[in-house]
């Protein structure tokens, strides 16, 4: 077992209280892929081996919490219509899911692999993966298994829409019977877009559905919920005790008190608001009313083709009432509840020694400098 000193880091987001906020001068070592000490570089103990920073910021590595990153095919044209003012539906989906039943495991893995290093380099260290473009038995596994081999943070989204061609009731009884059995073994946890205005989405009685039935197979739940307009995902998502609701683009004041007294987090994803021309959710409302809140890409070729963490701050903070410290803390600490890890998106003793690594003297430029590449992610 060899330790490993980082030192020279001018300012360091821990996320542990005791310090009352970002220590300054700073150092951590790292013994196992764990964090056994932080403090003033000045303190630091003796190490096996040290790096030296140079001054740069440090915050914990980005946990993003949603993506949907193993597809083909390209829906650019699709993006292009919505910034001249057609609306989003999901009726893309369908584009995708034939263009990834068609690609080969290694077209899929090359594109998967590709995004995950291009997330790794912007400073996302954990990432979860959904399926949700195979959409029946075979294809569902396959992109599971795919997922598998970069995270074991895996979603099952079977029930992401009803595919064209085959009827409601038989598809849902698909994505609870067969599909669920194939799919569970290769996943932790169970997903489904709620969204009763939508004709290929499910509503709150077929979610309920999907979702109890993921719970009896042993996985964990989280849901796609109020996306395009008010519905009952989110109020579903905590009665059920869902890790986390995503999206809660449009909330009343039930989803807000009920999030507030649940323990299910809000996950926001601004780059969809941004990538379909949306109102964006109303963070602050969200913070004022103590609800945990996440910040997560979604990154997936139909609503935000974006891998980047540093944009989602930036976003947050410019269109969203957060600080930047809250942006951070969403994007580290809440994307790590949303996925029930109490081992990630913090730097306290014991954590997984994940760092986000600024070429930045301080956290707030992750929203000061949009668009510029000032992260990386490292793994000790
Ligand atoms: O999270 N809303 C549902 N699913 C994705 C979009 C999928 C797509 O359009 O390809 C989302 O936004
Ligand atoms: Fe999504």
């Amino acid at each position: 077992m060899t330790s490993h000193l980082v030192t020279g880091i001018g300012e360091l987001v821990t996320h542990d209280e005791r310090w009352g906020g970002p220590l300054q001068d700073a150092a951590l070592v790292a013994e196992d892929g764990r964090v056994v000490w932080v403090g003033r570089a000045a303190d630091a103990p003796p190490a096996d081996r040290a790096t030296d920073l140079g001054g740069a910021a440090v915050v914990p590595g980005f946990v993003d919490s949603h993506t949907h990153l193993v597809f083909a095919g390209d829906r650019s044209a699709e993006f292009e219509a919505r910034m001249a003012g057609t609306p989003y539906t999901g009726g893309g989906i369908a584009t995708t899911v034939a263009a990834t039943r068609a690609a080969s495991d290694d077209e899929l893995r090359a594109r998967l692999r590709a995004l995950a290093d291009e997330a790794r380099a912007q400073g996302t260290t954990t990432l979860e993966i959904k399926s949700g473009y195979g959409l029946d038995v075979e294809h569902e596994r396959r992109l599971l298994r795919l997922a598998r081999e970069v995270t074991d943070e895996t979603t099952f989204l079977g029930a992401h829409v009803v595919p064209p061609g085959i009827d409601r009731g038989d598809y849902l009884a698909l994505v609870t019977g067969p599909m669920l059995a194939a799919c569970a073994p290769h996943a932790r946890w169970a997903d489904v877009f709620c969204e009763p205005g939508s004709p290929v989405a499910f509503d709150g009685d077929e979610a309920r559905a999907v979702l109890g039935a993921a719970r009896d197979a042993g996985l964990g739940l989280r849901v796609h919920g109020n996306q395009l307009g008010p519905g009952p995902g989110v109020r579903l998502a905590v009665e059920l005790g869902a890790a986390s609701v995503d999206h809660c683009t449009f909330l009343g004041d039930t989803d807000v008190a009920a999030l507030a007294e649940g323990d299910t987090v809000a996950t926001l994803l601004p780059g969809v608001e941004f990538s379909t021309r949306s109102p964006y959710p109303d963070a602050r409302r969200l913070l004022d009313a103590g609800v945990e809140v996440a910040l997560a890409s979604d990154c997936n070729p139909g609503t935000c083709f974006s891998t980047s963490m540093p944009l989602m701050i930036a976003l947050a903070v410019r269109e969203m009432g957060m600080t930047s410290a809250e942006a951070v803390r969403a994007a580290t600490l809440g994307g790590a509840r949303a996925l029930r890890r109490d081992d990630l998106g913090h730097l306290r003793v014991g954590a997984r020694a994940h760092l986000a690594v600024l070429d930045a003297p301080s956290h707030r430029h992750l929203a000061y400098r949009p668009g510029v590449p000032i992260a990386r992610g490292m793994v000790l």
